[in-house]
């Protein structure tokens, strides 16, 4: 099984980054393989809106993007992590803009997904809408999608529920996957109420 996380900050070990990092060290700990890609690293051009993709099922576009769409569709889940600028900040959008040929012709469908969202005070659930919107309309399998806060780069790390519940997603993904499908007995709670019984820490 394998896992690919994209991590759309500009930041360096910034906060959605250090997330996405916890949720595959989760999996990997279960047994999958997984790799990580930075958007800020990559050459995506903006989504120029032809629509074209929905007949065809490919972009006409030649730039990173289609290495990374290859990963995705090969892959057993994705996990996508963004930093809340406004919503999803616009390598997040220019990104998932350009996921449109593959997500309008169902190569993610069935596909486990999570999602990441690190924002300073306000707005940081209306990001999590746009992944889980994404999730939705792809057909994908979402085990978790969730926001959190921290505002400088690495604030993440002090917050010990963030941390541990994205590490446990990336294990349940795995667990998941193994159990046809279904959440294994030990996750039927509610996930934050996992976390409390396993680990004696709050959500709020
Ligand atoms: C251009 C810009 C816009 C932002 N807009 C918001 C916002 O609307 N709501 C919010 O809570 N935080 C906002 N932030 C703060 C970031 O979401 C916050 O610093 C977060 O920790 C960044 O995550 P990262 O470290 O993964 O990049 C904004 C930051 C920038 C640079």
């Amino acid at each position: 099984m394998k896992i690919v996380g994209i991590v759309c900050t500009p930041r360096i070990r910034g906060n959605s980054e250090i997330l996405v990092k916890q949720v595959l060290d989760g999996a990997t700990k279960a047994g999958a393989e997984s790799e990580i890609i930075f958007i800020r690293d990559k050459k995506i051009q903006f989504c120029e809106g032809c629509l074209d993709c929905m007949k065809t099922g490919k972009c006409y576009l030649t730039d990173d993007m289609e290495e990374i769409g290859e990963k995705l569709v090969a892959s057993d889940g994705i996990v996508i992590g963004v930093p809340t600028y406004w919503t999803i900040g616009g390598m997040g959008v220019t990104f998932l803009d350009r996921l449109l040929p593959y997500t309008a012709s169902g190569k993610f469908a069935n596909k486990l997904a999570a999602g990441i969202v690190v924002g300073a005070r306000v707005a940081a659930d209306t990001a999590a809408g746009v992944l889980r919107r994404l999730f939705i309309y792809s057909h994908m399998r979402p085990i978790e999608c969730v926001a959190h806060y921290a505002t400088a780069t690495g604030d993440i790390l002090k917050n010990d529920y963030a941390m541990k519940s994205a590490w446990e997603i990336g294990r349940l993904m795995v667990l998941f996957k193994e159990n046809n499908n279904k959440y294994p007995d030990e996750y039927t709670y509610p996930f934050s109420n996992y976390i409390r019984k396993k680990y004696d820490i709050h959500a709020y």
